[in-house]
């Protein structure tokens, strides 16, 4: 199948059954409460992107809709579930670490149930791995087929003790109108596409997740308008590459016209997105951005690395001239934006060269972070059988003397808003003092000041009183 061609679709009638499914499934967890003599916990713990974040709130919103009370105590819980990453290969080793532990728990209870999905559920290998090295897992899904959750339960309480594995290579289908259990009541991840068809040589999503994918914009605008119904004043956009959004769709729409249409909507205050990809970041974009009152200032803007060289064995479309030119234009139109990155240090054939090239651009741009990761070998992907792989040894060194420009870079740039009064979304109040709370500036940049649980969710001036590397203390005006 070529990129493009699919046509998604919003499967109502898919839904319907989903929905029949919940209902079964109530009667499921209503007898396991029998014999409890308790509601049954389910813990649900999320590995990687914010894709993934997504899908569990909708995971959780089943579990909890057919009679689960939510844990974050995997020791406690009657179900745990696994939504996995496989973007590099610590993500999956550290999950084989954690399922050695359920083990024990499921000795201690017998009704434990062990749940995986998520994009390592969409590799043979690990599926296999699971299969033999851990039998006790009671149900394996992929990425494709998680709107059918409900059902695959199901089918796990009525095959008693066999365990279940449904893993699909591809799907057409957009499943809407389950049941969602969010996170924070103030804020929410949209999904405006699934899938990737760009398929940079290093990364494994377009395997796991799928060809490209846009949601129709009215079904995006009605879930926003519904969300901030609920209370909800800041939504993140999501994709893999946003840039690229309706281009699979019937009715051509950029991502861009979307964006307009989102900001027109009543008592919705700010509005990010992510992630852009350099290679489709329009000028029309970067004018929509400039003139809007709630698109956040803040563009993450992965460049992966700032060798010309490589960015061509990566497969990433795009030169560092022109990613230069592009964050001159983004500088031009909005000089107050923060501009956040991704690098990957150690792919294959990288020189000294290489690394100095990435450091002349990380100095240039001045990001104001970037997420700095060693190169992870993907089994699959044309980048594990290049030549010129890394040892350990010079990967780390790379690594080691980029992140420390990167920390430099990004402190310079967070210490000049220092005095600066901004607006602070409260997110949280902090864990070690209970009389101070963390919000987040539109160029997300945290600041911690004192306040309490009655201001989260609220936006509120601050004054940047003090820098401390990567965040701020401040004071409320
Ligand atoms: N779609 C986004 C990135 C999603 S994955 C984009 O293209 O910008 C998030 C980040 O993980 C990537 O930007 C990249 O920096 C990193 N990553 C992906 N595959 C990797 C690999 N094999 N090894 C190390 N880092 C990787
Ligand atoms: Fe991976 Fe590239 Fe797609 Fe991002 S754009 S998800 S890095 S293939
Ligand atoms: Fe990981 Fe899958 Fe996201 S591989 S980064 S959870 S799309």
């Amino acid at each position: 199948m070529k990129p493009g061609d699919y046509q998604s679709h919003n499967d109502g009638e898919e839904t319907r059954r989903q929905l029949a499914y919940i209902d079964r499934l109530t009667e499921y967890v209503s007898t396991l409460r029998d014999e409890l003599g308790r509601n049954p916990r389910a813990c649900v713990v999320t590995f990687g992107c914010q894709m993934n974040a997504r899908d569990s709130e909708k995971l959780l919103g089943i579990l909890i809709t057919t009679g689960y009370d939510e844990t974050d105590e995997e020791s406690d819980a009657d179900l745990i579930l696994y939504n996995t990453c496989s973007v590099r290969d610590n993500a999956n080793q550290r999950v084989y670490g954690r399922l050695g532990v359920l083990k024990g728990y499921k000795k201690t209870n017998p009704h434990l149930k062990v749940v995986l999905c998520g994009c390592m559920m969409q590799e043979e290998a690990c599926v296999n791995k699971i299969r033999t090295s851990y039998s006790f897992v009671d149900l394996i899904f992929g990425t494709h087929n998680i709107f059918k959750f409900a059902e695959l339960m199901c089918e796990m309480f009525e095959n008693s003790g066999h365990p279940v594995t449904q893993v699909w290579n591809e799907t057409d289908q957009i499943v809407e109108e389950l049941p969602v259990r969010r996170k924070y009541s103030y804020k929410s991840g949209v999904n405006i596409m699934f899938g990737c068809n760009n398929f940079c040589t290093y990364c494994i999503v377009p395997y796991v997740r799928g060809r490209e994918r846009s949601r129709a914009p009215e079904e995006i605008l009605c879930e926003i308008r519904n969300l901030v119904d609920g209370g909800v004043i800041e939504v993140m956009l999501l994709g893999q590459n946003v840039n690229s959004y309706g281009t699979n769709l019937d009715e051509k729409m950029t991502f861009a016209g979307l964006l307009r249409q989102v900001e027109e909507i009543d008592g919705l205050k700010r509005i990010r997105f992510m992630t852009s990809h350099p290679k489709d970041l329009s000028d029309e974009l970067i004018d929509v951005c400039a003139h809007s009152d709630k698109i956040c200032r803040h563009i993450h803007l992965p460049v992966q690395t700032g060798s010309d060289r490589l960015l061509k064995a990566m497969n990433r479309n795009y030169t560092r001239d022109h990613y230069l030119a592009l964050v001159d234009r983004i500088r031009t139109a909005m000089p107050d934006i923060s501009i956040t990155t991704d690098l990957i240090m150690g792919f294959p054939g990288e020189t000294g060269a290489d690394v100095e090239d990435t450091i002349d651009l990380i100095r240039r741009v001045g990001f104001d972070n970037a997420y700095t990761f060693e190169y992870s070998k993907r089994t699959g992907t044309p980048a594990a059988s290049m030549d010129g792989q890394l040892s350990p040894e010079e990967m780390q060194a790379h690594f080691d003397t980029v992140l420390k420009v990167v920390q430099e870079t990004a402190r310079n740039a967070a210490s000049k808003h220092t005095g600066e009064v901004c607006e602070a979304l409260i997110e949280t109040v902090s864990g070690h003092d209970d009389g101070m709370v963390t919000g987040r500036l539109s160029n997300n940049l945290l600041v911690h000041l004192p306040g309490d649980a009655s201001m989260t969710g609220t936006i509120v001036p601050v004054r940047l009183d003090e820098c401390k590397g990567f965040y701020f203390l401040g004071s409320r005006q």
